[in-house]
C-alpha cells in the first residue's frame, strides 16, 4: 500500500555536471513530490529544510488537505460533511479504522468506549500528587504516559490489539482529562456513566456535583462533537509528526501519545486556542482598541503575534474557523446568549486583518483557534482546559497515524540529517588550559574585590 505511489517517472538532478534521476511520487489527489530517498548514496547530497518546510515524511492514506483551496478531508470525506453529520465517535471510528462505521459497529465501539471509561483507581492518588496550579496539559501527558504501566497488557502485541488500545485511549484521556479539572478546583470527581455517549459523559464528568446535578444539554453535546471532529485530524502537523517520530522508535501508543500532547502544548500549535481568548479577554477588560495589538503584530521589533492567526499550510483559508465562526452564532443563540463582547472583538479584529496589506501579502487568515475559545468558554469549558479538549479531539489522529506507521512495511526510525555548523575538529583542551566562558567574565565595571563568580578572576583569562 505505502509504496504505491512512487511512479516511474523521474526528476533529472544536475549536481557537479552530473546527471542524477530521482523518482517521482504522485499522491490520490494529485500531489507530487520528489524521493529523494536515494540522493546520499548517488550524490553525497542531503536536502536542507529547516521547520519541515516541504517535506513529506510518509505516504498516508488519513488525511488530505490542500492549504490552497482551503479543502480538509478525513479518509475522503469533506469536514463540512463530517461536522454537520456525525457523531465524533463516528469520526474517531473512521480514522482510526478507514471507514465510516455501520450501525452495529458504532454501537460495538461506542460499547468499548463506555466500558473502558473507567482509570485505575491508584491512578487518582496522582492527581493529588501535582501543584495546584499544575497546567492540565501537562498532567495529562504524564498521566497517558503512565496508563502504559497500569494496562502493558497489549503494549506486547500491539498491531494485534490496537483496536482495543485505541477505544481505551480515547475513553481513558476523557476520564483523565475531567478528573484532571475536578481535583484542580478541588471538587469531588464524577465518574463515567455507560448509559451517555461520548461527549455527553465528558461534560456530565466535568460539571455534574453532588450538590447541583448537571442535566445533560442536547445543544452543547451537539457543540462539543463538532468541536472535536474539527480538530480530529490535520495530517503532519507539529503533534502527529511528534507522535509518529516517538512511535518510529517502536515505543508503545501511550507514550508516543504522550510525547504528542507535550507537542500540541505548544502556543504556536494547539496553546493557541487559550492564548487567543487570553488576548480577547485583555483587549476587553482593558478597554484597549483592538487596533494597537494589530499593530504590535505588524512591527518586527515586536516578538507578539496575533494568536489565532496564521497556518503553515493554508493560505488561502482554514476551512475549519469558517465552520467554527458560523458555529458561534448558533450555539450561543441555542444557549440564549444574545450577546459575548468577545466574539465582536474577535469579528472586528478579523474585519481589520483581513483588509490589511501586512496580513494579506503573508496570507495569514484566522485559523481553528481563533474563534473555537468563544464556543468552549460559552459551553462553560475554563480556559485552561482549551488545550486539553483539543487534545480530546485529536487523539484519534494521533492514534490513526500511529497505527499507520506500526503497519507501513516501510517502515524506518525517523531520523533527520542536518548541517553541521559548530567548530572543525580541534585539539583537546586539559581543563587548567581552558578560558572562562560564563557570562558575568569579565566582571562589567570592575571594581575591587568583585570577581567573576565562576572563574574568581576579575578580568577573563
Ligand atoms: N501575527 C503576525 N504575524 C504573523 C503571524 C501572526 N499570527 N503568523 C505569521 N506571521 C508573519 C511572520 O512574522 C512572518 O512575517 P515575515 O515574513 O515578515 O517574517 C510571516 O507571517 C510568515 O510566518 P512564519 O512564522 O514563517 O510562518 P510559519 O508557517 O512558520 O508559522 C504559525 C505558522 C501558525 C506558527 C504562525 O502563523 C503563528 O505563529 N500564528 C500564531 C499562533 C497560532 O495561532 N497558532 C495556531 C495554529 S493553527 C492550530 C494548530 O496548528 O495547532
Amino acid at each position: 500500500m505505502m509504496n504505491d505511489f512512487i511512479t516511474d517517472k523521474k526528476a533529472e538532478l544536475i549536481y557537479k555536471g552530473k546527471s542524477y534521476s530521482l523518482p517521482i511520487v504522485i499522491g490520490s489527489e494529485g500531489e507530487v513530490g520528489v524521493d529523494i530517498r536515494s540522493l546520499r548514496a548517488e550524490t553525497g547530497l542531503i536536502t536542507f529544510d529547516s521547520g519541515y518546510m516541504n517535506t513529506g515524511s510518509c505516504g498516508s492514506e488519513i488525511t488530505f488537505l490542500d492549504g490552497e483551496k482551503g479543502i480538509l478531508n478525513y479518509r475522503g470525506y469533506s469536514i463540512e460533511s463530517l461536522a454537520e453529520n456525525c457523531s465524533f465517535a463516528e469520526v474517531a471510528f473512521l480514522l482510526v479504522h478507514g471507514s465510516l462505521p455501520t450501525r452495529e459497529e458504532l454501537t460495538v465501539f461506542s460499547n468499548l468506549l463506555g466500558g473502558f471509561a473507567l482509570i485505575h483507581e491508584d491512578m487518582i492518588h496522582f492527581f493529588d500528587s501535582f501543584p495546584v496550579n499544575a497546567p492540565p496539559m501537562s498532567i495529562l501527558s504524564s498521566m497517558v504516559n503512565v496508563l502504559c504501566n497500569y494496562y502493558p497488557e497489549m503494549t506486547e502485541n500491539p498491531l494485534e490489539n490496537i483496536d482495543m488500545m485505541a477505544a481505551r485511549l480515547i475513553s481513558k484521556v476523557r476520564t483523565i482529562a475531567a478528573f484532571s479539572y475536578k481535583r484542580s478546583k478541588g471538587l469531588p470527581l464524577i465518574y463515567p456513566r455507560h448509559d451517555y455517549s461520548y461527549c455527553a459523559n465528558f461534560l456530565n464528568m466535568m460539571f455534574d456535583s453532588p450538590v447541583n446535578p448537571y442535566e445533560v444539554d442536547e445543544e452543547v453535546v451537539s457543540a462539543l462533537n463538532k468541536l472535536l471532529i474539527l480538530h480530529a485530524d490535520h495530517e503532519q502537523n507539529c503533534s502527529t509528526s511528534a507522535v509518529r517520530l516517538v512511535g518510529s522508535a517502536r515505543v508503545n501508543l501511550y507514550a508516543s501519545v504522550s510525547a504528542g500532547i507535550s507537542a500540541l502544548w505548544g502556543p504556536l500549535h494547539g496553546g493557541a486556542n487559550q492564548a487567543v481568548i487570553e488576548m480577547l479577554e485583555s483587549i476587553h477588560v482593558s478597554g484597549e482598541n483592538y487596533k494597537k495589538y494589530i499593530e504590535r503584530a505588524k512591527d518586527p521589533k515586536d516578538p507578539f503575534r496575533l494568536v489565532g492567526f496564521g497556518h503553515r499550510v493554508y493560505k488561502s483559508h482554514d476551512p475549519r474557523a469558517r465552520i467554527i465562526k458560523k458555529a458561534c452564532d448558533q450555539v450561543l443563540g441555542a444557549l440564549g446568549i444574545s450577546q459575548d463582547p468577545l466574539l465582536d472583538i474577535a469579528r472586528e479584529i478579523e474585519e481589520v486583518a483581513l483588509r490589511d496589506d501586512y496580513f494579506i501579502e503573508r496570507n495569514l487568515y484566522p485559523n481553528v483557534d481563533f474563534y473555537s475559545g468563544i464556543i468552549y468558554r460559552a459551553l462553560g469549558i475554563p480556559s485552561n482546559m482549551f488545550t486539553v479538549m483539543f487534545a480530546l479531539g485529536r487523539l484519534p489522529g494521533w492514534i490513526a497515524h500511529w497505527k499507520e506507521m506500526w503497519e507501513d512495511p516501510n517502515w524506518r526510525i525517523g531520523r533527520p540529517r542536518q548541517i553541521y555548523t559548530g567548530p572543525v575538529s580541534r585539539p583537546f583542551v586539559k581543563m587548567e588550559d581552558r578560558s572562562c566562558k560564563s557570562s558575568f567574565c569579565p566582571v562589567e565595571e570592575t571594581k575591587p574585590g568583585v570577581h567573576c563568580p565562576v572563574c574568581k578572576q576579575d578580568v577573563r583569562k
